[in-house]
């Protein structure tokens, strides 16, 4: 493939070519090989127009890590603030000469619209409230390493569904590699045609106690409250006594089960500090795979020797 723009994008082959990709890619980390020459000579653009702390720091380093020259651009600061359109952005990028951008963006199908615009290959580092194609993968790969498969592994996917790309690439990926997932929320972020178009895929419960003890993998999502109006969201205390994962709900999976999230997290709102902190959290092993599973894919898109 040219582009990752979508989880939609990755058969099952494609996508487990790319995981077990990342795998070679982390045992050459760990064997102290620190820069492969596998990108040298080739240039990637990251392109940022919304915040992100985990996402663009994993693809800088991975892309410095396969000896790329890494171009970072922030919409802040730049001539966006004057007004530059997306397409003239793009190609001022390609008339640097640009390999590889990725993308984050507002607005959802801008890598999409960007494609168009430039000759390199397109990622998607999430757009709106549509995809993040890389979280999902870094999350399967993550729960295969933990549990040692994916192929029929139960996946709750918890919380602001509404709102989140996460979920909705996860949701591709994880049953495209033949996952089981149920998505768990509150039936204002989870909305019946929310609900109507994730059916064709997934499960939908309303009640996160009841789906717990039946799961190998929770992933708690972030409350987006940023991209919400108040009638989605009436009371932070309310949503964590439903759909916080406190100690207390914890226990109620079973023993060899893991929590993620992807972060960036609110503490006490969604998950509680000690579950975060827990033994059973894969929140910062996500984000060191994350590294790993961003170098396969720039090193599968771009060819690299
Ligand atoms: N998970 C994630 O996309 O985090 P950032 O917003 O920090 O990149």
């Amino acid at each position: 493939i040219k582009h990752l723009r979508s989880a939609a994008d990755l058969d099952a082959a494609t996508a487990t070519l790319i995981l077990d990709t990342a795998a070679e890619m982390a045992a050459l980390s760990g064997r102290e090989v620190k820069k492969l020459p596998a990108l040298r000579g080739r240039t990637v653009v990251n392109l940022f127009y919304e915040d992100s702390t985990r996402t663009r720091i994993s693809f800088e380093a991975a892309a410095k890590r396969l000896s790329a020259d890494v171009i970072n651009f922030s919409a802040k600061g730049s001539s966006v603030s004057k007004g530059e359109s997306l397409k003239d952005t793009a190609l001022t990028l390609q008339a640097m000469g640009a390999d590889a951008v990725v993308i984050r963006h507002p607005a959802s199908g801008a890598p999409h619209r960007l494609a168009e615009w430039v000759d390199g290959s397109v990622v998607n580092a999430g757009d709106g409230t549509h995809e993040h194609p890389t979280q999902a993968l870094l999350d399967a790969y993550t729960m295969r390493s933990r549990l040692g498969r994916l192929d029929g592994l139960k996946v709750a996917i918890v919380g602001d569904v509404l709102h989140s790309r996460v979920a909705r690439s996860n949701v591709l990926l994880l049953t495209t590699l033949g996952a089981q997932v149920t998505v768990v929320g509150p039936p204002t972020l989870i909305p019946l045609d929310t609900a109507a178009a994730l059916a064709e895929k997934t499960q939908v419960s309303y009640d996160l106690d009841a789906v717990l003890p039946d799961s190998d993998v929770v992933m708690m999502l972030r409350v987006q409250t940023e991209r919400m109006q108040d009638s989605y969201f009436p009371s932070a205390r309310e949503y964590s006594r439903r759909y916080g994962l406190d100690m207390r709900r914890m226990r109620r999976l079973p023993e060899h089960a893991i929590v993620m999230h992807p972060g960036p997290m609110n503490r006490g709102m969604e998950i509680a500090p000690e579950v975060a902190d827990s033994p059973r959290s894969t929140i910062v092993e996500q984000v060191a795979n994350g590294v790993s599973v961003r170098m396969a894919v720039l090193y599968l898109l771009l060819g690299g020797k």
